[in-house]
């Protein structure tokens, strides 16, 4: 995965609210994503939040209607999108949909989700929900590449919060949500600045030891303050 310095294009599948799309953007924005731009938005929902953010971003936001259409058929018009607008990267954010094997395929290697919770527990729908019932201690969110076994790719990075008595999937989602917005632009930095190495399944972090203060630390005093 060794890559040269240049721009890397993001494309970002969104499914709503879109609120790790914004992070990224905003990180972007603020230079602590060096070199990439996201240049193409696309969701799979109509009339969703995220696509209102990207246009007040001025980035292309496109809804590409699933109705009708197999998984295959629709993967490939959503390949076809990204490879237009010459993606570098897939990053999924909140898409809600399973990716063909072709997609995955497609972009070996260079697709990334998000999912709210460690990984490998709590797969699938509803990860807070499970964790809850599960009745753990502790989740949080992973950030990893994505493989075609669902949920299961390499691990980039992982952030932990406390799932407390009362909580219920509403009030875990929202604990989860503020660090997925840390650890997914984490690890898109990462990515983008070619410091992410695949071995045997598993990602090594060049010169971890020389991360600076400008990596977020996940602080559990800061971040586990309620509001
Ligand atoms: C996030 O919590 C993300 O982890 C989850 O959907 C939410 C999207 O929120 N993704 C999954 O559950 C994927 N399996 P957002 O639209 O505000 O970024």
């Amino acid at each position: 995965m060794q890559r040269g310095w240049k721009l890397y294009r993001l494309g970002v599948l969104i499914s709503g609210r879109g609120s790790n799309f914004k992070s990224i953007e905003e990180h972007i924005k603020c230079g602590y994503i060096k070199n990439a731009k996201i240049v193409v938005v696309i969701s799979n929902k109509e009339d969703v939040k995220g696509l209102a953010i990207a246009k007040e971003n001025n980035i292309d936001a496109l809804f590409v209607d699933p109705k009708g259409l197999t998984r295959e058929d629709y993967d490939k018009n959503i390949i076809e999108i990204l490879n237009r607008y010459s993606v570098d990267f897939v990053i999924l954010a909140g898409f809600m949909r399973v990716l063909s094997d072709h997609f995955i395929d497609s972009f070996k290697n260079r697709i990334l989700n998000i999912h709210p919770a460690l990984l490998p527990s709590f797969k699938g729908l509803h990860a807070q929900k499970q964790a809850i019932e599960a009745g753990v201690k502790f989740s949080g969110a992973t950030v990893h590449f994505v493989t075609k076994d669902l949920d299961s790719g390499p691990i980039i990075a992982q952030s932990v919060v406390p799932v407390f008595d009362g909580d219920d999937e509403d009030t875990l989602s929202d604990r989860i949500l503020k660090t997925e917005h840390k650890i997914y632009p984490l690890a898109i930095k990462l990515l983008c600045d070619n410091r992410l190495e695949l071995e045997n399944n598993r990602v090594k972090i060049k010169d971890y030891e020389t991360m600076d203060e400008n990596f977020y630390i996940i602080n559990p005093k800061e971040d586990f303050k309620e509001d």
